[in-house]
């Protein structure tokens, strides 16, 4: 029978139709595998025939390879396996990846990303050199955008940073008097909280804290993980016993100042800068923490010095059909003076959501810590 191999054109469009399924599988662990990447894997019998599939789950369990491995069975020998990111060569918590699929027999590994992490990578290499045939590259772009958050991470340095708002069409996140509940829909919020279960972190301010009592927890997605809520809170008076955001829902971390007195549990103490705490301080502590990925709740005056950082990696907006003339407006001051220094986005997507827009955006212009 003549496999994929045999014919350029059809190995192709195969070899994408199993990676993109090895994409989509990855996306499955998004918020519960850090500090890991997310990663899938499709396994193919020498005919081409799936005959194993699987996702890395969570940090510490099996690697996606071995999920499908596992379940490919004698199937996987003389076949093929579609990897999103180049298998591991290193022994951590698991075994190395690479070993895994030269010991079931795998002829061919086909990988989208390459390692970027120092300790894991050289996994093509041990392949090669047991003689599999080893291809790189596909749907390289796909499987980059889906793992975003932990790529960002390894090559910054730094947690991945989503920053999400919800405004009215002309631009407002709260009304003069504050209120901000709800200018978006119930379709946009439990929107939000999908963006929150693949977050390691959700942050604020404390004016946000002192205004809305956040919550700030995932609801009504089964199975997700809890991410680490975070409360910017220079002197430590927003966040109150009591608060919603203190209750056992999720763990909890308020951000102060070295110096700022407090009783409060669950307290990191960072250096200040011009405007409240530093920026690049708080994302090294969470990145210490494990964080890989963090969803910038807001509110305005928080943003705009992520903002100012270059600390902010993909906008999030859920734009209503609504208006109010006054009001704060999504961002505030962020070191922008003049057009020419303004911080220029690609729109990625445009979707509806219920009655409203959500706009996905990535900085076009390098960020300045880059
Ligand atoms: N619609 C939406 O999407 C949305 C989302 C969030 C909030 N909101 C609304 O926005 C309003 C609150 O926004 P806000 O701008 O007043 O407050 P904020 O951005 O939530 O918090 C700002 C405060 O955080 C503290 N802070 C600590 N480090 C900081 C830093 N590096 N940069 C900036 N601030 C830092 C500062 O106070 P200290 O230094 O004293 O701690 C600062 O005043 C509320 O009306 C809320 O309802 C709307």
């Amino acid at each position: 029978m003549a496999t994929a191999a045999d014919t350029p054109g059809t190995a192709a469009a195969a070899d994408i139709a199993a990676m993109r399924r090895a994409v989509a599988l990855a996306a499955r662990g998004l918020g519960s595998t850090s500090p890991n990447p997310v990663v899938g894997c499709v396994v193919l019998d020498a005919s081409g025939h799936e005959v194993g599939a699987g996702w890395h789950e969570r940090a510490g369990g099996p690697h996606a390879e071995v999920h499908a491995l596992r379940q490919a069975g004698v199937l996987a020998r003389g076949g093929s396996a579609y990897v999103t990111l180049e298998p591991c060569n290193h022994t951590g918590r698991t075994g190395p990846c690479a070993q895994a699929l030269i010991e079931a027999g795998i002829a061919r590994v086909v990988y989208a990303v390459g390692d970027p992490n120092p300790q894991a990578t050289g996994g093509a290499d041990t392949l090669r050199a047991a003689g599999v045939e080893v291809v790189a590259g596909v749907l390289e772009a796909e499987a980059e955008a889906g793992n975003a958050a932990w790529l960002t991470s390894v090559r910054l340095g730094r947690p991945y940073v989503l920053w999400k708002y919800a405004a009215t069409l002309d631009g407002r996140v709260a009304a003069q008097d504050g209120t901000s509940r709800w200018i978006s829909s119930p379709e946009s919020r439990a929107d939000v909280h999908r963006l929150r279960a693949e977050a390691d972190a959700v942050i604020v301010g404390s004016g946000t804290a002192r205004t809305d009592d956040p919550h700030l927890a995932v609801r009504g997605i089964e199975g997700a993980v809890q991410p680490l809520r975070v409360v910017v809170d220079t002197e430590a008076t927003a966040v109150r016993p009591g608060a919603r955001v203190l209750d056992d829902a999720a763990p909890t971390l308020i951000a102060v100042a070295e110096d700022a007195e407090t009783d409060l549990p669950g307290v990191v103490r960072l250096p200040r800068a011009d405007r409240g705490l530093s920026v690049p301080a708080l994302l090294a502590a969470l990145h210490e923490r494990g964080v890989r990925s963090v969803l910038l709740e807001g509110g305005p005056a928080l943003a705009g010095t992520f903002v100012a950082a270059g600390a902010v990696d993909k906008v999030v907006g859920y734009l209503a059909p609504v208006v109010l003339g006054a009001g704060p407006a999504a961002l505030a001051d962020a070191g922008i003076t003049t057009l020419t220094e303004a911080l220029r986005l690609d729109i990625t997507e445009t979707v509806r959501i219920g009655p409203d827009l959500r706009i996905t955006a990535v900085p076009t212009t390098p960020d300045k810590e880059r």
